[in-house]
């Protein structure tokens, strides 16, 4: 699955692709009052087990004191992300209506009296907002004032928040959006009713999205961008990069807070210029990008006030303590101490060493990391940037029991899995939306095969570690440990 792009048509194909991928606007629309023809539930509470129940509600708990005890620059950041768009429209309310007819559903059970509005929206991994359950987290809701119909256009949290064991979480990963099974249905859509294709519709057309649900190919949508790029945003020429795209698994925005670097390598110094990266479309100069500027030091604020959620069931307090002194010997070098005093070293890895899947590290050439920290966004060589890292960063553990599926690229469903490296299913896909309380992680199953008569939506839905850039190989720093160890360790994991 490697698509390299370096014929000269493939050049010119790109060149149209760049132009209508990315994340950009010029429009702020006022929102009118009631902005879907349905209301969204607030919470899937299709899981009729007791404990998914506690998890769901003490989630959503989370989320509200998280936002009560967020700074007002903080809470601002939210309203720019939710509320400003700062790209074209992807589809609208009429497009969803015959959307709707296609009877779409999430493949496991969802929340039980839902109207076919929010069934649609959910297949596709778009959620209700947490704290105005009538409008989608992921997308920018405008009312067109000239037709009678809504206008959605996709925002940060397409990615970055959505649906975590039944709950919108803003700052979460989406485990459940489906750009590719997505977009292709809204360009259906719009072909059959001769409706103007928008910049999502036509790029997907040259470039991949995202081949599992839940994953995404966003990395080389950055890389592709910027290289029409000069240093200080002025649109160029040239001929993009040649590129490896593959998919990878969005992190939690709670570890922000922890890191100096952004991204599993580590590349990039945090920066709230560097978040603006997506917005990179032709149509936008240089002095949008500085006048955006100031919307973004408020994201950056939010995106430090994510918090993680606390474990909500029972831990065995004695089991877990032993786990926390295997802990301390086998993986706090890298990923860090937690509690009262922790530490955290960030700490990058050879690659050969963590030994997990490479391609996200060698799709990013050092040309390519050095253009960005030479540029506006790394304040033209004012950041640390790093052009060649070595590997992937440890990542912080915090919230380690809500952020399944594990590894960059979103290869191994349980932390049971991560520790024990042979034991990884293959190909396996997730049967429920709530978390497997034994193994931490997603229920899943394994299959052998994945079926062939299939939709393109169904089979985005198997996670095939054999396809590429998505392996689940590496990390085998627990195989040393012994079973028991490995159930301690695993008790002490849910603390974090
Ligand atoms: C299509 C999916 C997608 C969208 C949309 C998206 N991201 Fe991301 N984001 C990712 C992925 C995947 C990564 C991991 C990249 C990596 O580590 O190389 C990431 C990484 C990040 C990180 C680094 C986090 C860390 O701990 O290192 C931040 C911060 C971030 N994104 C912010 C944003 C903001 C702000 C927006 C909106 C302007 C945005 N993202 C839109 C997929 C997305
Ligand atoms: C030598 C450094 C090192 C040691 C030791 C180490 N890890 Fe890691 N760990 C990493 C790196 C690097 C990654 C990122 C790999 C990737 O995403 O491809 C990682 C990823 C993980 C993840 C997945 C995180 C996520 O958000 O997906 C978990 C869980 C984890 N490690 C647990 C452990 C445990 C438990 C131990 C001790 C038995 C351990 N690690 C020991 C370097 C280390």
């Amino acid at each position: 699955m490697m698509h390299i792009l370096q014929s000269p048509q493939n050049w010119k194909r790109t060149l149209a692709a760049i132009a209508v991928i990315g994340l950009m606007c010029t429009c702020r629309n006022g929102l009118g009052p009631a902005l879907l023809a349905a209301e969204l539930t607030t919470i899937a509470t299709s899981i009729d087990k007791p404990e998914q129940a506690i998890i769901q509600e003490s989630l959503a708990s989370h989320v509200k004191k998280m936002f009560a005890e967020m700074s007002e620059d903080g809470r601002q950041g939210y309203r720019v992300l939710t509320e400003n768009a700062y790209l074209q429209p992807d589809f609208d309310s009429k497009v969803l209506d015959q959307l709707e007819e296609g009877d779409w559903k999430l493949p496991f059970p969802d929340a039980k009296e839902i109207s076919k509005r929010d069934a649609t929206l959910r297949a596709f991994g778009i959620s209700p907002r947490h704290d105005d359950p009538s409008k989608p987290l992921q997308y920018v809701v405008q009312r067109d004032p000239e037709a009678d119909k809504q206008s959605f256009v996709m925002n940060c949290f397409a990615c970055h928040g959505g649906n975590t064991l039944g709950t919108t979480f803003p700052g979460s990963p989406n485990t459940t959006y489906a750009l590719e099974s997505f977009t292709e249905q809204v360009r259906r859509v719009k072909l059959k009713n001769k409706i103007k294709l928008g910049h999502m519709d036509l790029g997907s057309m040259f470039m991949p999205l995202g081949s599992t649900v839940g994953s995404s190919n966003a990395v080389m949508f950055g890389v592709a961008l910027m290289s029409f790029r000069d240093k200080d945003l002025n649109v160029l020429t040239n001929a993009p990069a040649s590129m490896t795209h593959h998919d990878m698994d969005a992190p939690p925005w709670w570890h922000f807070s922890r890191k100096t670097h952004m991204y599993i390598d580590g590349f990039a110094d945090k920066g709230h210029k560097g978040l603006m990266q997506f917005m990179l479309v032709r149509q936008n100069g240089p002095e949008k990008f500085r006048a955006w500027a100031a919307d973004f030091e408020k994201v950056y604020q939010f995106i430090s006030q994510v918090k993680p959620p606390k474990y909500p069931l029972p831990i065995d307090d004695s089991l877990a303590k032993k786990g926390e002194a295997i802990f301390n010997e086998s993986c706090s070098s890298c990923h860090g101490t937690y509690g009262s005093n922790s530490e955290y070293p960030e700490l990058n890895i050879p690659i050969d060493e963590v030994g997990t899947d490479q391609a996200r590290w060698e799709s990013l050439t050092p040309a390519y990391r050095k253009h960005y920290g030479d540029s506006w966004f790394a304040d033209y060589g004012g950041q640390a940037t790093y052009d060649s890292p070595e590997g992937y960063t440890a990542p912080p553990l915090d919230g380690i029991w809500a952020s399944a599926p594990y590894f960059h690229n979103g290869s191994v469903p349980t932390l049971w899995h991560v520790l024990h490296p042979k034991e990884r299913p293959e190909i396996w896909r997730r049967v429920e939306q709530g978390l497997d309380t034994k193994r931490i992680g997603f229920v899943f199953e394994n299959v052998s095969e994945i079926p062939r008569r299939i939709s393109s939506f169904d089979r985005r839905w198997y996670f095939d570690t054999k396809a590429f850039g998505k392996s689940a190989s590496g990390h085998l720093y627990p195989e040393s440990l012994a079973e028991d160890e490995k159930s301690a360790l695993l008790e002490y994991l849910k603390t974090l």
